[in-house]
């Protein structure tokens, strides 16, 4: 409930205005995000592989209303792929990028979109590793895995995400499994209806593990974003019980969430990727990490408190 109240306030300039310019906001972003430009994201990069992790780069920023700006965001990747490339950090697909389609005109147009996201996954693919694109508000679900779906007949390892929260959820894992895609599934950060989305937290579980079912059991590379201790355990167990190779599917977690843990799993044989945003456009990336844990949203408020 809490979630859906700051999710949907998020929209207002006042509370933007409060959030950007708290002094306390500051440490909290600097825990979620890796920092401005691309040379921090490729530190943290450097840092993140010396500890045996793997390494997703996302350049915040979402909902483009400009052509200008679409194409500056393209050309940050284009430029990321390039160092990540230089420093052999993206090789095998060690270090790869997830973009949001919106970033790159999905709301302009659908066609800006996929040629953007076509110029990164050649730049990728030079660099010698993979392109993920991220699942954002349900608007935007289908054309993205239309263009998903155009694109991977040059780049067959063009990943996408589902997320559990949502009543297709399941039906997209089996469609996409069935052709052997990279499939990162998650349990959803956006606010949706009821007649597209499940709200009950019990029933977002129940779904992400029968969705995690469809990919483990599936020819494709299931790619298991959460942070949550029973899913983990879930598909840890799935793994041994269809004889999945711990190279056949990875875990994911975001940059500052939980990392003992994802030095444990790394540390136990598993691939385990970090997906780390970095950039100046970080306000709504921050209030989703707010809104998903009520303890991060109260010592927010209580800093804010403090502070003014
Ligand atoms: P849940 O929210 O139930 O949290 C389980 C436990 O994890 C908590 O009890 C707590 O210990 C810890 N935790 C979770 N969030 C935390 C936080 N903010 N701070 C501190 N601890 C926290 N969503 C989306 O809609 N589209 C997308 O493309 C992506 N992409 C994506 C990539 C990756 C790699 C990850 C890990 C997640 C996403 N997400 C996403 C976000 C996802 O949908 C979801 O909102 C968060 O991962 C939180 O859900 P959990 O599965 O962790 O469970």
């Amino acid at each position: 409930m809490l979630r859906r109240v700051l999710l949907a306030a998020s929209a207002s300039p006042r509370l933007r205005q409060l959030i950007t310019t708290a002094p306390a906001t500051r440490a909290i972003v600097d825990s979620y995000v890796a920092g401005e430009t691309a040379a921090d994201a490729v530190r943290v990069t450097r840092a993140l592989r010396a500890a045996g992790l793997l390494v997703s780069l996302d350049y915040l920023g979402e909902d483009t209303k400009e052509q200008a700006q679409a194409t500056a965001v393209t050309d940050e990747y284009v430029h990321l792929l390039g160092q990540l490339g230089a420093e052999g950090l993206a090789q095998g697909g060690a270090a790869e990028v997830s973009v949001k389609p919106t970033a790159v005109g999905l709301f302009l147009d659908a066609s800006t979109a996929a040629g953007n996201i076509a110029r990164i996954c050649a730049a990728a693919a030079e660099a010698g590793t993979t392109v993920t694109l991220d699942a954002e508000e349900y608007a935007a679900i289908e054309p993205t895995l239309q263009i998903a779906a155009k694109l991977r007949a040059e780049h067959p390892d063009l990943g996408c995400v589902v997320q559990a929260s949502l009543r297709r959820a399941e039906a997209d894992c089996r469609a996409l499994a069935a052709h052997g895609v990279r499939v990162r599934l998650c349990k959803g950060a956006y606010s949706e209806p009821e007649s597209v989305a499940f709200t009950a937290r019990r029933e977002v579980d129940q779904s992400y593990a029968r969705c995690l079912r469809a990919l483990m059991n599936g020819p494709g590379y299931p790619m298991l974003a959460t942070h949550d201790p029973r899913l983990i355990q879930i598909t840890g167990s799935l793994a041994h019980l269809t004889g999945r190779a711990p190279d056949s599917f990875e875990y994911q977690m975001l940059y500052g969430i939980r990392p003992a843990e994802q030095r444990r799993l790394a540390n136990a044989g598993a691939r385990m990727r970090v997906y780390v945003p970095y950039g100046g456009d970080w306000y709504a990336y921050l209030v989703r990490r707010l809104a998903e844990r009520p303890a991060n949203l109260a010592f927010f408020l209580r800093s804010l408190g403090r502070n003014s």
